[in-house]
């Protein structure tokens, strides 16, 4: 089976300061790891961040360290994906209408890690919470937020990806199978809205990076010799801001 070509950063980028200036810009699993570090980076590039997650005092550390940091106040969107349902995408539809009128971005980063266990013995709850947190969510929450994206000129969606999605491995069960879903969604969204609308849509593979998600999969694994969060934070910036205005429906790798 042939592999779609997987892009990275153009070599040399560099952000502007205020690449993200009055951008209002919704990043899920906002509290810790990948997503903490991109709502603190988008917002000291001037965005207002709309800070998304299920554990409360994690959005709140992260809220007064952007405040604390002088950037733009965000918001605090307490939501767990995983009992989230039609209505309350809706909901939050109106909500980031009434209070901001648009959306210019959305980081789809919020992922559960699952069971490394065999399909064998991967038990089928597990299987079903992955799904709905890793692939229902993004759809439902894209679908339900797609009116506020089509407001401004150009609005970018990114979801995330991983290896294992790209090329399934043993043992890695619904979490392989809920990213390799997620980059599909990405590119039959950009496909649709290319040329329609200002939306684009595109994904990012971290790879392996310094996060509490990583350590639960790699234990025995030296974190100190993995990539920041920090680090790949480039092309989190250059596909969320209009430098990547015409790039749509492409795998990014970020390492
Ligand atoms: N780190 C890596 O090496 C690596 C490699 C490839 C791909 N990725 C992907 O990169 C993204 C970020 O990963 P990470 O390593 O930064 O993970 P992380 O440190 O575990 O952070 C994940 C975030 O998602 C939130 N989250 C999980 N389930 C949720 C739910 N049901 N509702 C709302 N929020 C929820 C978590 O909330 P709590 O803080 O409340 O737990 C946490 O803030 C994920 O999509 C992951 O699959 C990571």
């Amino acid at each position: 089976m042939q592999q779609p070509p997987v892009s990275t950063l153009p070599s040399g980028y560099q952000p502007n300061s205020g690449l993200l200036a009055d951008k209002i810009i919704l990043v899920t699993g906002a509290g810790d790891g990948i997503g903490r570090t991109a709502a603190e980076t988008y917002a000291a590039h001037g965005a207002t961040v709309v800070l998304l997650g299920r554990t409360m005092s994690k959005l709140e550390q992260v809220y007064d360290a952007i405040e604390a940091a002088g950037h733009k106040q965000p918001a605090i969107y307490p939501m767990n994906l995983e009992g989230a349902v039609e209505k309350d995408y809706r909901d939050m539809c109106d909500t980031l209408n009434d209070e901001f009128g648009r959306l210019d971005g959305i980081l789809h980063n919020a992922s559960e890690l699952g069971d490394r266990t065999a399909i064998r013995d991967y038990a089928a709850d597990t299987w079903q919470r992955l799904m709905q947190v890793n692939v229902n969510a993004p759809f439902m929450m894209t679908q339900a937020l797609l009116p506020l994206l089509e407001k401004p000129e150009h609005a970018s969606i990114i979801f995330t990806g991983s290896s294992v999605g790209r090329q399934g491995r043993a043992y890695w069960g619904a979490y392989a199978a809920s990213k390799a879903a997620q980059e599909n969604i990405m590119q039959t969204l950009a496909d649709e809205l290319e040329g329609v609308t200002g939306i684009r849509a595109n994904s990012i593979n971290p790879g392996a990076t310094r996060t509490a998600m990583r350590a639960a999969a790699y234990p025995a694994e030296n974190p100190s010799e993995l990539k920041t969060p920090e680090a790949l934070m480039p092309l989190y910036l250059y596909l969320m801001g209009r430098d990547s205005i015409d790039t749509t429906g492409q795998l990014f790798n970020a390492q």
